[in-house]
């Protein structure tokens, strides 16, 4: 059996992620939290209620959890709703929770990565017509001068939106996420707008923080044709993914595009300091007649594909690097913002950890600029339309006793932190059926 450690550069962050909606809880003034109110929308009629009780002081224990492991950053977002109650108010309250929580982070030697729009918006900002109207992009702009002037004492990466195409797919054409549209226009006018709205969050930091990192963090997804010889999949596939990350190719050249239409958006134009990677899975896109509504296409995962609990991730780790190769072609450091599975059996976790960290250890080791890692999730939190059927967290969480209970994939991440690498010891330990896929002998 072969030995070997594949090491990682030094000062490579690895940390987790997080998101505010998903683990403070208590969380009543913004969309989701309206959302989740209507039976149907979240399954199981879930709700997100005190979620990992992070805003009842909670998120200091789980700081310790993850400093005491070897993580050495940490990504989460600030919940506008609460720094902004309404248009006019904003909480001084508010503020200082959050300046206590990266006070804590580097009190424990962690890096702060700070996202600023995490899928939720305030209930007043919805009430004024959403992202759908143009005056959002100056509330967004406010909303960032106020938090990066408190904040930029302690925090130099900003991601300004999380994965605006899967908040605009969701909540504008699918209608699984707030405010629930299925429309096209609704959502080119709401794209053209939260594409704004990070340009000018982009310009608006640097201004008050000339050596601030800006980027945004972007949901990649893998899609294959099913058949390479068949021209309407190969079409479909490069037009899905070409529609599908539209925001980043947007943020470089100042275009936003959806299908047929496009709209100039100078402004945007070269507004990202670095490159946000938020890769789970891979799709594959077979012709079929039944589809008309999706161009013929229909999405499935790779057959024989080794699938979480759900059946919501397919393990491809060659997408990883299929996702971070994409991104090379911004000519900007990578950061991988987010990668993880749900599992709440500890099954598969391990297996995935190991063989997604080596596809980045091999995009590292052909001099790529990937700066860091952050798996989804520190604990269990509460997955949107999935509410708490799905568990991503390293730690688990009795969500009745806001228990954490260990998962042995904390172990397995904490000496890949420690060690800055990936050893062949630790995937024998933790993930031996995974071994000959990394350390082929
Ligand atoms: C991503 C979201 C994140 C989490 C993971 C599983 O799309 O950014 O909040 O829900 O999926």
């Amino acid at each position: 059996m072969p030995r070997a450690k594949y090491q990682f550069p030094s000062g490579f962050l690895w940390g987790t992620a997080t998101a505010a909606h998903q683990v403070e809880g208590n969380n009543t003034n913004n969309n989701w939290w309206q959302w989740e109110q209507t039976p149907g929308n979240i399954l199981n009629g879930d709700k997100s209620g005190l979620a990992c009780d992070w805003w009842g002081g909670r998120w200091e224990e789980d700081f310790d959890r993850v400093a005491n492991t070897h993580q050495n950053a940490h990504r989460f977002s600030i919940e506008w709703s609460r720094i902004q109650p309404s248009p006019s108010r904003w909480d001084d309250n508010a503020i200082d929770v959050y300046r206590e929580m990266l006070k804590g982070l580097i009190k424990r030697n962690m890096v702060p990565m700070v996202t600023l729009h995490h899928f939720t918006d305030p209930i007043w900002f919805n009430e004024q017509g959403g992202w759908e109207n143009e005056k959002s992009v100056e509330c967004f702009i406010k909303f960032t001068r106020k938090v990066v002037k408190a904040f930029k004492d302690y925090v130099h990466l900003w991601v300004t939106i999380n994965e605006p195409n899967v908040y605009l797919f969701g909540g504008y054409m699918h209608g699984g996420f707030p405010p629930g549209y299925n429309s096209l226009v609704r959502a080119f006018r709401a794209g053209v707008n939260l594409l704004k709205a990070h340009a000018g969050s982009y310009h608006a930091i640097h201004k008050l923080q000339s050596d601030a990192l800006v980027g945004m963090a972007h949901n990649y997804r893998s899609i294959k044709p099913a058949h390479n010889w068949c021209l309407p999949e190969s079409f479909l596939a490069r037009q899905l993914k070409r529609n599908f990350h539209t925001f980043a190719y947007a943020a470089q050249n100042g275009v936003f595009s959806l299908l047929t239409t496009r709209k100039r958006v100078p402004a945007a134009s070269n507004t990202q300091d670095f490159i946000g990677v938020n890769y789970y899975s891979q799709d594959i896109v077979s012709f079929d007649i039944r589809n008309p509504s999706t161009l013929f296409g229909r999405l499935h995962y790779p057959d024989g594909s080794d699938l979480s609990g759900s059946g919501f991730i397919a393990n491809v780790p060659d997408g990883m690097f299929e996702a971070l190769h994409w991104a090379l072609h911004f000519n900007r450091p990578i950061y991988v913002t987010e990668n993880g599975v749900e599992d709440a059996e500890d099954k598969m976790r391990p297996r995935y950890i190991t063989q997604h960290i080596h596809k980045i250890w091999r995009a590292v080791n052909f001099n790529w600029p990937i700066k860091g890692y952050f798996h989804w999730s520190l604990v269990d939190n509460f997955e949107w339309e999935r509410g708490w059927s799905q568990r991503f967290g390293l730690w688990g969480l009795d969500v009745a006793t806001q228990k954490r209970i260990r998962r042995p994939s904390v172990d397995l991440y904490a000496s890949i932190c420690k060690e800055n690498a990936l050893s062949s010891d630790l995937v024998q330990k933790y993930a031996p059926e995974a071994f000959e896929s990394i350390f082929p002998g």
